[in-house]
């Protein structure tokens, strides 16, 4: 065996929590999609409502973190939604998460997504990013395009849940 390098413990027994921070201004089908994708590597993932300094969003701390909720209803023991307003490295450790999932879609994340999961391994190396491909089908919806949708009324049916849908509907009505 090559001893050259230290091999991290696996940590055999214990669960693989992961972490998937977003703004979630609102939960899109296309979230959802990465969160079923990452049950199937993971034990539980706490879907973290986190801030993204750039964004004002459009509905409450806690009205995303509900919504994302009614999702999972149900399924509480794998699906766990969590708030930070600091780092996610940081509530990812005390959570005894050691993953940051994030999703991709085309091409043109990968800056953004490189930088992020860069500078989160820069703040803490003992998390990873690991990145998971949407659907296909989703591959060109954002919360924002979905938003500027229903601002003008647009048929959004289909891509978000409907508890999501009646809130927007709502809020633009
Ligand atoms: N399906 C649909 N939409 C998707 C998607 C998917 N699979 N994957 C990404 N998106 C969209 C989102 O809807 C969102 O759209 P929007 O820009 O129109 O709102 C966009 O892609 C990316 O948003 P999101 O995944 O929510 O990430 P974010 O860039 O808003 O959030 C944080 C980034 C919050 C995770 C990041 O800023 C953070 O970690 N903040 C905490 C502070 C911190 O730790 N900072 C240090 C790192 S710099």
């Amino acid at each position: 065996m090559n001893d050259s390098f230290p091999i991290p413990d696996l940590d055999n027994g214990k669960d693989r929590v992961a972490v998937y921070p977003g703004t979630f201004d609102p939960i899109t089908n296309g979230h959802i999609d990465i969160i079923k994708r990452g049950l199937h590597l993971f034990d539980r993932i706490i879907i973290v409502v986190a801030i993204n300094a750039q964004k004002i969003p459009l509905f409450t701390l806690e009205q995303r973190c509900a919504m994302i909720r009614e999702c999972f209803r149900g399924q509480e023991d794998r699906v766990e939604v969590g708030f930070t307003d600091g780092l996610i490295v940081e509530y990812a450790l005390q959570r005894n998460a050691r993953t940051i999932i994030r999703g991709l879609r085309a091409i043109s994340d990968f800056d953004y997504e490189f930088q992020l999961a860069l500078m989160n391994r820069r703040l803490e190396r003992g998390v990873e990013t690991v990145f998971l491909m949407t659907g296909f089908r989703w591959i060109y919806i954002s919360s924002s395009g979905i938003k500027n949708a229903a601002r003008c009324h647009g048929n959004i049916s289909g891509l978000v849940p409907k508890h999501v849908e009646r809130a927007l509907r709502e809020k633009f009505a």
